[in-house]
C-alpha cells in the first residue's frame, strides 16, 4: 500500500520553521520512506539542513535539497531542472509552502496582502507552471503523469481560526483551493491528477516558534487554547498531514482528482 518506488517527487518547502517537524519535512520523509526519490527545495538552507539530517541518519539514499524561493520563476525552474538532472523525471509536486500573517483589510499593509498572495497562492502557481509540462511529457513519452498536491487551511472557510482574523491568509488558501480544482480539469485529460489537503490546528514548531510570538501569549497557554478548540482535544501532527499528501500522491488515489482531504480533527465539521 501507497508504496512510492520508482517516483520522484519534489516537495516545496521541504524545510521546518524550527527543529521537529513541519507539514513539509514529514511529508518529504514519509515519502522517502515509501521508496520515492525526493527532491526537496527551501527558501531557508537551516530548515533544509535538518531535513537531510532526518534523511541521513535514516539512509534515505535518493535525497536531494537546492535552496530556492519558490516566489521566483527563475529560481523554480532552475530548481525544477536540477530535480530533472539529478532523478530524470517528475511523478509528484507537493506545493506546501504557506504561512499566516494576521490582519484585516485595514490593518494588513498592501504589502503584507501582496506578501501573503505570493506565499500561500504564487508558490503553487509557479510550482505548477514549470512542473506540469514535465508531466505531461512524461505521459505522453510512457502513459506516467503525475500528482500534484496542494496544501491550503481551514482557515479558507472559517473567519477566524483560533481567535485570529486573518483575511489575506484565508482569501489566499481559498484561491489555492480554486486553482487547484481548476489546474485539475485542466489537465484530466492529460494523466495528472491535482487535489488539496485542507489542513486544520497541527502541532508543528511553527505554533511555538511564530504564532504563540505573534499572539503574545505563552507557548504553554495557546498549545493548551487550540487543543480545546478541536473535536478530538488535540491538535493533529505534521504526519497527520503527510498521510494524506502520501496517498493522494499514491497509486492507490488514481481515481482522485479536483478534490480535497480535510484533516482537521472534526474542528470544520463541528462549527
Ligand atoms: N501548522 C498548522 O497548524 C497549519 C495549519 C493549516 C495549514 N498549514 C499549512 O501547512 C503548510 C506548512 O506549514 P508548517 O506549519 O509545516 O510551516 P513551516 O513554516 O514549518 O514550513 C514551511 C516551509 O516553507 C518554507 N518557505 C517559506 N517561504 C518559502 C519560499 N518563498 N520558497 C521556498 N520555501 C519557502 C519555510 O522556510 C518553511 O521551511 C503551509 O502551507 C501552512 O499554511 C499549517
Amino acid at each position: 500500500m501507497l508504496d512510492l518506488t520508482g517516483k520522484v517527487a519534489f516537495v516545496a518547502g521541504a524545510g521546518s520553521v524550527a527543529d521537529g517537524w513541519g507539514n513539509g519535512k514529514s511529508t518529504a520523509v514519509l515519502m522517502a520512506r515509501q521508496g520515492a526519490k525526493v527532491f526537496g527545495v527551501d527558501i531557508n538552507p537551516v530548515a533544509l539542513a535538518g531535513t537531510t539530517e532526518v534523511m541521513e541518519k535514516e539512509g534515505h539514499p535518493h535525497w536531494a535539497a537546492q535552496t530556492c524561493d519558490m516566489t521566483s520563476s527563475e529560481q523554480v525552474k532552475a530548481a525544477v531542472d536540477a530535480c530533472l538532472a539529478k532523478f530524470g523525471r517528475i511523478d509528484i509536486l507537493v506545493n506546501n509552502i504557506g504561512g499566516s500573517v494576521p490582519g484585516d483589510p485595514v490593518s494588513l499593509t498592501e504589502e503584507a496582502w501582496d506578501a501573503q498572495f505570493d506565499m500561500n497562492l504564487k508558490t503553487a502557481f509557479l510550482g505548477c507552471k514549470h512542473v506540469l509540462p514535465v508531466m505531461e511529457r512524461q505521459f505522453e513519452t510512457d502513459g506516467r503523469g503525475g500528482a500534484i498536491v496542494n496544501i491550503s487551511s481551514i482557515a479558507h472557510m472559517s473567519h477566524q481560526v483560533g481567535g485570529r482574523v486573518m483575511v489575506a491568509y484565508a482569501t489566499a488558501k481559498a484561491g489555492l483551493m480554486a486553482f487547484s480544482r481548476s489546474t485539475a480539469i485542466a489537465y484530466v485529460k492529460k494523466g495528472i491528477r491535482v487535489n488539496t489537503v485542507v489542513v486544520g490546528m497541527i502541532h508543528t514548531p511553527l505554533v511555538e516558534h511564530r504564532l504563540a510570538k505573534q499572539l503574545g501569549v505563552s507557548e504553554q497557554e495557546l498549545v493548551a487554547k487550540r487543543n480545546a478548540l478541536i473535536p478530538m482535544g488535540r491538535m493533529g501532527q505534521a504526519f497527520d498531514v503527510a498521510n494524506a499528501v502520501v496517498y493522494l500522491a499514491s497509486d492507490e488515489a488514481s481515481y482522485v482528482t479536483a478534490t480535497q482531504i480535510v484533516v482537521d480533527g472534526g474542528v470544520t465539521a463541528a462549527r
